[in-house]
């Protein structure tokens, strides 16, 4: 099938991000994600792993807060993605912050917004799940609702009441769009936070991963105490990571001065300093996601290069279309074979590893 995204970008461009967005949802909705992705092949058994006990066809999956309320997971994975975020989902239902929230710096290849968690509630995203068919990678993305005086009583709701419904958890500690939110990402928070919430996770859905989504805006002091964290509070992977509040000088659009995070090309480079960053605190220990900024067959290998065994988008598909996906396998399995990787996990980290000789992942091998 062709790739239709051309003919209907104008479209969608014409609209209000926000309301550009809800039609997307809904077209997907409607089944018509194949008609503008194009067809879907087979992914090359080069992209396979096997990650947490958890088949990925492929390393490339849509990042949370495209479909906030699970609305659409089936249908982003027949896309062609490895395995798809919902949420963020708040415990109780929220609307989040007054529109305009969402903004497209055409010129910068970015988008900045400042949602606030507009939710549904997990009630809604519970509804959802229990009626969908289990094939395909789920996570499930949680945060606190902006009111909530206790924050970790939000998180282990989640966990909770989602139970075995999701195929792995994100503790979201990391939009700056929620007040205090990513204050939980100080030491002895969030030491406390993923232990109770570990705990929780051991008793209702034993073996389901938890990883925890940190924010790029950190300083050299945060993201070694979140390395010195993770390992010891039993958590199983990190998302690296979320927008940010910097605002890079070399952005050109009008609107790069809305309040809220950034995502998309501006962040890229930050972000995949971090990954190696966290990569080398954590020993190559802990599998990583990257998110930020992926927007090509190159990016993604530079994510993976850099420490990720996993890698997410969102913002380059507001302006390129779900046709993308296919393009950055293609060329994903096309770079690992030009420089003779075997699969995913061979490459995973190797322009982060300081000597020879660092042990691989743990629980990590490729697909047969
Ligand atoms: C409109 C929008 C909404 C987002 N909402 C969430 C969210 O609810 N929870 C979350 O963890 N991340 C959220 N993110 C961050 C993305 O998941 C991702 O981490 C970030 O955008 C970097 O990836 P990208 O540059 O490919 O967009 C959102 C991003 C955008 C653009």
């Amino acid at each position: 099938m062709p790739d239709l995204y051309p003919l209907i970008r104008p479209l969608l461009q014409a609209l209000p991000a926000e309301a550009a967005h809800r039609l997307t949802i809904r077209a997907l909705a409607w089944g018509l994600g194949p008609l503008v992705a194009g067809r879907g092949v087979p992914d090359p058994a080069i992209l396979g792993q096997t990650l947490w006990s958890r088949e990925f066809p492929n390393p490339v999956g849509i990042a949370a807060g495209f479909d906030k309320d699970a609305e659409v997971p089936d249908a982003l994975l027949r896309l062609g993605c490895g395995f798809a975020e919902t949420g963020t989902v708040t415990p109780r239902p929220q609307r989040g912050n007054p529109k305009p929230r969402l903004f497209r710096l055409r010129e910068d290849r970015a988008v900045v917004n400042r949602l606030g968690f507009n939710s549904l509630g997990l009630e809604a995203t519970l509804a959802r799940l229990r009626v969908r068919p289990r094939a395909g990678i789920v996570g499930v993305n949680l945060g606190k609702n902006r009111d909530s005086t206790d924050p970790a009583a939000d998180y282990l709701d989640g966990v909770r009441r989602v139970g075995t419904l999701a195929d792995y958890f994100v503790i979201n500690v990391s939009s700056p769009n929620t007040p205090g939110l990513r204050d939980l990402q100080h030491r002895e928070i969030l030491d406390d936070l993923l232990r109770q919430v570990v705990a929780v996770r051991d008793a209702v859905a034993s073996g389901t991963p938890l990883l925890v989504k940190i924010a790029p805006d950190l300083t050299a002091g945060e993201r070694a105490d979140i390395a010195a964290v993770a390992g010891p509070s039993g958590i199983d992977g990190i998302i690296v990571g979320n927008t940010t509040v910097a605002r890079p000088p070399e952005l050109t659009s009008p609107l790069a001065g809305e309040q809220g995070g950034l995502s998309g090309k501006p962040l890229f480079a930050p972000s995949t300093t971090l990954l190696g960053e966290i990569y080398r605190l954590t020993g190559g220990k802990i599998p990583l996601v990257g998110a930020g900024g992926v927007a090509s067959a190159a990016d993604a290998y530079a994510k993976i290069r850099a420490g990720a065994s996993l890698v997410q988008l969102y913002t380059a598909l507001v302006f390129e279309g779900p046709a993308l996906i296919g393009r950055i396998k293609r060329g994903l399995a096309e770079l690992l074979r030009r420089d003779g990787f075997a699969s995913i996990g061979d490459a995973v980290g190797v322009d982060s590893r300081e000597s020879e000789g660092s042990a691989p992942l743990t629980g990590v091998s490729a697909a047969s």
